[in-house]
């Protein structure tokens, strides 16, 4: 039994945040970000919540789709608009579920890997029909805009795929999730809960901002990508020369091009969609792999690498067939 991704969505809010104007706010330059990140522009979400935006690219999925089919729902984010009800809640309500089981999932920017990886396996031991995998953020509301050495990576905006069980053909041919310790927390956002009546007068607050020792991080993220890579593809008797296309985490240009260096395929096998939306976190790899398909370049029974990494730490990689 094969579990395919039929399907894909994505949506991102109207608000088009330039490097130039990010040169009025911190001491940066477009220059610097785009030599450095390959981004020039980032959505802010200003109009619009983190369910607007994953409905509406759950809504591209769903678009003609027996909706009855749905049995399940995760919704990977680090930006819920509530804790309760979680998002996969709203999502289910909203989309007129009736069946789904839905929850949210937090592995950070690693998010839509761990959440199709989960989906892959309840819809197998539970014979679910279909299921949505969502990776939505509204990560401007916890990035620090005083901070240039994380401002001028995030963004915001959500992507979807529809996955649904398929007797008869591959799908997922593989999985590999790795998850590394973070001692010194070189990426962390803390929460910011109050201080009780009971509190000592040191209680630490800590705020809800995202913290990055970004040499650290990328150091971390270059070699994980190839670590989880070779893991996923190791079994499968595929090389990366059968791979049609990767779709890593759009984290930094200077990742992708690693990636594309340590395996030894060329980057135009590579979807790069960060120019125009930044580090979107659980989100990114969704809305890549949007791109890709309605980019008219995905062939019927092409393989497709999908890469994921980021806070945890954590990193995972899925083989899948179109
Ligand atoms: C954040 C990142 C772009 C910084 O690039 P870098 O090449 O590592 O740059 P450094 O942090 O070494 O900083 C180099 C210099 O640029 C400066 N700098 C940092 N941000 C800057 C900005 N926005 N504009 C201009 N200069 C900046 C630094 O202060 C430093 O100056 P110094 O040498 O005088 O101290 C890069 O480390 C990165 O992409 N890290 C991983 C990010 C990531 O993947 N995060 C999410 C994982 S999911």
């Amino acid at each position: 039994m094969g579990i395919k991704i039929i399907k894909t969505g994505k949506a991102l809010p109207e608000y088009i945040l330039t490097n130039r104007e990010l040169e009025e706010l911190v001491d940066t330059d477009n220059d610097w970000i785009v030599e450095r990140t390959g981004i020039s522009n980032r959505r802010v979400a200003i109009k619009e919540s983190n369910l607007d935006l994953s409905l509406k690219a759950a809504e591209m999925c769903l678009k003609g789709y027996d909706r009855s089919k749905v049995d399940l729902v995760i919704v990977s984010t680090i930006t819920p608009d509530k804790l309760v009800p979680c998002m996969g809640s709203l999502l289910k309500r909203d989309l007129n579920l009736e069946n789904a089981i839905a929850f949210d999932l937090n592995a950070a920017c690693s998010g839509f890997i761990y959440g199709v990886w989960t989906a892959e396996a309840l819809m197998k031991v539970n014979n679910f029909r279909s299921a949505l995998v969502i990776g939505s953020e509204c990560l401007t509301r916890i990035t620090n805009w005083e901070d240039r050495g994380t401002c001028v990576l995030f963004g915001d905006g959500a992507g979807c795929a529809l996955l649904e069980r398929d007797d008869n053909e591959t799908g997922i041919i593989s999985s590999f999730i790795k998850n590394y310790d973070d001692p010194k927390e070189v990426l962390a956002c803390g929460m910011e809960y109050r201080k009780r009546p009971f509190d000592s007068e040191d209680f630490s607050y800590q705020p809800m901002l995202i913290e990055m020792a970004g040499t650290q991080v990328f150091k971390f993220a270059v070699n994980a990508i190839n670590e989880v890579m070779d893991n996923a593809i190791k079994d499968t008797g595929l090389t990366y020369e059968d791979i049609a296309f990767f779709v890593p985490h759009q984290a930094n240009m200077r990742i992708i091009n690693a990636a594309s260096q340590k395996t030894g395929q060329d980057i135009t096998k590579f979807q790069v969609s960060i120019k125009d939306t930044g580090n979107v976190s659980s989100a990114s790899v969704p809305m890549a792999l949007h791109d890709l398909m309605v980019s008219g370049k995905v062939k019927k029974g092409d393989k497709i690498m999908l890469m994921g990494f980021g806070g945890g730490l954590s990193a995972g990689a899925i083989i899948y067939q179109v």
